[in-house]
């Protein structure tokens, strides 16, 4: 093959990019990483790993507030948000430089620079332009989108990146400012990742949220737990909100609300709110990435900016282009579109041939989701009312951290865990889990989900004493009133 011509282009070096770029070198292809910004997309450098590592910071301050109660002695501590974000970049570069090396390693070809689909077919190859600092066009046999997703813009929100912001700006390595006074808006995962982060940097912060909860596709036991957290936080969430506009004021932000149950085309003459703080934050989901990567030229169909795919296999209406990640608008998670590279990997290299792998379909039944507020939320697998309302004769177990001897010992005592089983069959449904921990240990269920395992199949298995996995044990126990520590009812057979 010469220099440039590939088995596989993939466009974007996010999560779904930079893992379908090492799985097909591990088949041995030959691969193109296409990408116009820094390696590991939105997750690396604007999302899900510096949010954690500022979460780190936040977390430490939370406990160093409770070392007293620990036999040490703080007297005297400041804080330094500046330098909470020079960790935060130093840890996204490294991670990044890893990636980088990790792609050398597998002698992927890495291209900076935007790429676009510029012709050709499944028979001919395609071909792809990429403009940067150097251009060049080269030929794949088989191309994967994975362009990823931005943060939703609603002119009416006037979003300057001064005052008011996107995650991108706030995670951005020179945003090194606690505002006084932050509103944010939409009350969901990145909003409440936020105000957890904030508020504990001693920002007061407000929250706006246009459903009748925050974080409203969690349990609501769950969201309660968190919410009587953020009040202890100082953190005021005005559900119900309908915010009609957002202004940046010079030395602030006005954000003008109404009630959400007010109709649409009768929000102008409606009781207005107003809401004013130093910085505004808008984070109400994601837009897709697919504007001029040249989906039209060869043919492939989008809606609402979503690349559509066949579900199962990945593949666009454009027999050997394939698309995963955020860009098909499915579930926004970074583990998501590694399965889906997978799946996308495995189905391009078995389609030109000659490579040792075999087609695969995606199965979205076990997907986890984890929420880094404080505490943290973990849940996998139907919530009770979805389960529910598809039919199921729902058993529901649930064990406090108070009564787990771990979290005791570690003054980790907020928060629960509930686990849903199916009445007949025993095998469980899905969990939910808030506080320490929860989303690691939330994995466990989802390893037993996705082999079909019961209750039973769980509480059989010897877990370690004591440890924090004890919960998910004495959570099974407890859909059968078995758990040991907690009181509950006799076992009737
Ligand atoms: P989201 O969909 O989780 O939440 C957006 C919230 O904004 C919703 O509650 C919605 O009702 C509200 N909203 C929308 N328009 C509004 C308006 N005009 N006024 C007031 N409220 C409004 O989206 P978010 O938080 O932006 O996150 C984007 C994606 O990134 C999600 O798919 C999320 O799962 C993912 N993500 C995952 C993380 C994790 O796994 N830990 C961390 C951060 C983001």
């Amino acid at each position: 093959m010469s220099e440039n011509q590939y088995d596989l282009a993939i466009i974007g070096a996010g999560p779904g990019g930079y893992h379908s770029a090492i799985r097909a070198a591990q088949y041995g292809a030959k691969v193109a990483l296409i990408e116009k910004d820094k390696l590991g997309g939105t997750c690396l450098n604007r999302g899900c790993i510096p949010t954690k590592a500022l979460y780190a910071s936040s977390h430490l301050i939370e406990k160093i507030k409770e070392a007293d109660e620990f036999g040490i002695e703080v007297s005297d501590f400041k804080l330094s948000f500046s330098k909470a974000v020079e960790r935060k970049n130093q840890v996204v570069k490294e991670l990044v430089d890893g990636i980088e090396a990790l792609e050398k390693g597998w002698k992927n070809d890495i291209y900076n620079g935007f790429g676009k689909i510029i012709g050709g077919n499944i028979d001919t190859g395609f071909e792809i332009s990429i403009e940067g600092e150097k251009n060049t066009t080269i030929k794949a046999k088989r191309i994967i989108i994975a362009t990823g997703s931005s943060p939703a813009l609603i002119p009416a929100f006037n979003i300057d990146h001064e005052r008011i912001l996107t995650s991108d700006d706030i995670l951005d390595p020179n945003f090194k400012i606690i505002p006084k006074r932050l509103l944010i808006i939409g009350a969901g995962v990145i909003g409440c990742e936020f105000a957890n982060i904030f508020a504990t940097f001693g920002s007061k912060v407000t929250m706006l949220e246009y459903l009748s909860s925050p974080i409203a596709t969690e349990e609501p036991m769950i969201v309660k737990v968190l919410q009587k957290k953020f009040e202890n936080l100082g953190i005021d969430i005005h559900t119900a909100k309908n915010v009609l506009s957002v202004e940046n004021t010079g030395n602030g932000v006005k954000a003008t609300t109404c009630s959400a149950d007010v109709p649409r085309d009768q929000t102008e003459n409606a009781e207005k709110d107003i809401f004013e703080a130093d910085l505004c934050l808008v984070s109400i989901g994601r837009a897709k990435e697919s504007k001029n990567i040249g989906l039209e030229v060869v043919g492939i169909e989008t809606e609402r900016g979503a690349i559509k795919v066949n579900p199962k296999t990945l593949e666009t209406a454009v027999k050997g282009v394939y698309a995963i990640g955020d860009v098909t608008g499915g579930i926004m998670l970074a583990h998501v579109a590694y399965h889906e590279a997978d799946v996308a990997v495995a189905n391009s290299l078995t389609s030109i041939g000659g490579f040792p792998s075999e087609e695969m379909k995606t199965d979205y039944t076990v997907v986890p989701a984890t929420i880094f507020t404080s505490p943290n939320i973990g849940s996998v697998g139907y919530r009770r009312k979805i389960a529910k309302n598809l039919g199921f004769d729902v058993l529901m177990g649930q064990f406090p951290y108070q009564s787990l001897s771990k979290a005791k010992c570690m003054g980790e005592e907020e928060g629960f865990i509930m686990v849903l089983a199916d009445k007949t069959t025993h095998k469980i449904l899905g969990a939910s889990c808030i506080g320490a921990e929860a989303s690691e240990l939330i994995a466990e269920i989802a390893l037993a989900m996705k082999h079909g395992l019961t209750i039973h199949e769980v509480t059989e298995t010897i877990h370690s004493h004591p440890t924090i996995s004890e919960l998910v044990l004495e959570g099974c126990e407890a859909v059968v009133g078995k758990s040991i520590h907690k009181k509950g009812r006799p076992i009737h057979h």
